[in-house]
């Protein structure tokens, strides 16, 4: 019997979204800070009931308070790397958001470092393979993103790429067209939310002003039939989240998901959790949800994870073996 959900890649999960509510007790506890409640359930159960993307980001921003040393950021990482593993993920490409860490006076390093050492470590003690986006807050603004980038790229070897996330209506990506530039100079691979809650024109922007390689979301590229074919011709991968954009309310309900539309479009779509603390599930559980109630069978599952190997930025050596595990877990029966 070989598990339910294939080997896949997840390329979209903010670490910050990985503080489950018992570290977050835990960590609060120890440093004698305020919580609305201190029982784990009655603090999940507030996350059931976000009202859009700002009442998430609210909630989310207040509980990194607790995040304060190196420490905390390696045993936050190692948590995650933790349930990765157990969810069947090959390869993480992980959001972290230093410019709220930094807001709170949290050295950067301390970020960076404690999140890099438990991804360093993650490939021996965790068999996952594990690597950094950094990403800017689009309503701090593009000055803002530009001094974190500088800040940052003394400890450039500790990150594989930048991203854009927070707030997204109102901070177009053509804000954020120089820092981009600078990111590429560098070397850095470059992706963005886009399409989430802000419409197609922001996916748009992303691709011919940003240079992404892959877009976060764009589930509202759906609604343009021109972009539609644009993405597809040019393969451009989409890290799409189901059970987040049911808890933020991009969709109604999950039967409702555009995502097997956009598989029978021929788009490059993959699952993924975002903030799996918050919205119900990891990257096995999204696979479980969309298999369920989406009606996804085993050969559509296996589709999402080729995809999610394709979409990483991995050495083919690496995509070569992940495959080969897919068509494994396909080949077995169920
Ligand atoms: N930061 C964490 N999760 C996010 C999401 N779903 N959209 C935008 N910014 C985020
Ligand atoms: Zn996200």
């Amino acid at each position: 019997m070989s598990a339910p959900t294939p080997p896949t890649a997840e390329l979209h999960l903010h670490v910050e979204g990985t503080i489950e509510a018992e570290l977050l007790v835990r960590l609060a506890d120890r440093d004698g800070l305020p919580l609305p409640s201190r029982d784990p359930a009655v603090l999940r159960e507030r996350y059931e009931h976000f009202a859009d993307l700002q009442a998430f980001l609210d909630v989310y921003y207040a509980n990194l308070a607790v995040l304060r040393t190196e420490e905390d950021f390696h045993e936050l990482a190692t948590g995650y790397l933790d349930r990765a593993r157990a969810a069947g993920v090959r390869r993480a490409e992980v959001f972290f958001d230093p410019q709220t860490h930094v807001g709170r006076g949290v050295p950067l390093e301390a970020v960076i470092r404690g999140l890099s050492s438990a991804f360093a470590a993650a490939e021996e003690t965790h068999g996952v393979s594990a690597a950094l986006i950094l990403c800017f807050l689009r309503d701090l603004g593009p000055e803002a993103a530009e001094e974190i980038l500088r800040a940052a790229l003394p400890l450039r070897e500790h990150f594989i790429g930048v991203g854009l996330d927070s707030a997204e209506v109102g901070y177009p990506p053509s804000l954020f067209t120089r820092v981009y530039a600078m990111a590429a100079s560098e070397g850095l691979h470059r992706v963005a939310h886009a399409g989430e809650e802000g419409g197609p024109d922001y996916v748009r922007e992303a691709l011919d002003l940003l240079h992404v390689a892959r877009v976060d979301h764009g589930i509202r590229a759906m609604e343009d039939p021109e972009l539609v074919a644009r993405l597809r011709a040019e393969r451009i991968p989409l890290t799409v989240c189901p059970l987040s954009n049911v808890y933020l309310r991009a969709v109604d309900a999950l039967p409702d998901h555009p995502l097997p539309r956009m598989l029978d479009q021929g788009l490059v779509a993959t699952v993924n959790s975002d903030d799996p603390a918050y919205f119900g599930g990891y990257v096995d559980e999204n696979y479980r949800a969309v298999a369920r109630d989406l009606g996804l069978d085993r050969a559509r599952l296996a589709q999402l994870a080729r995809n999610s190997v394709d979409a990483a930025f991995a050495p083919a050596e690496d995509k070569r073996r992940w495959h080969g595990e897919i068509a494994e877990w396909t080949a077995r029966a169920g």
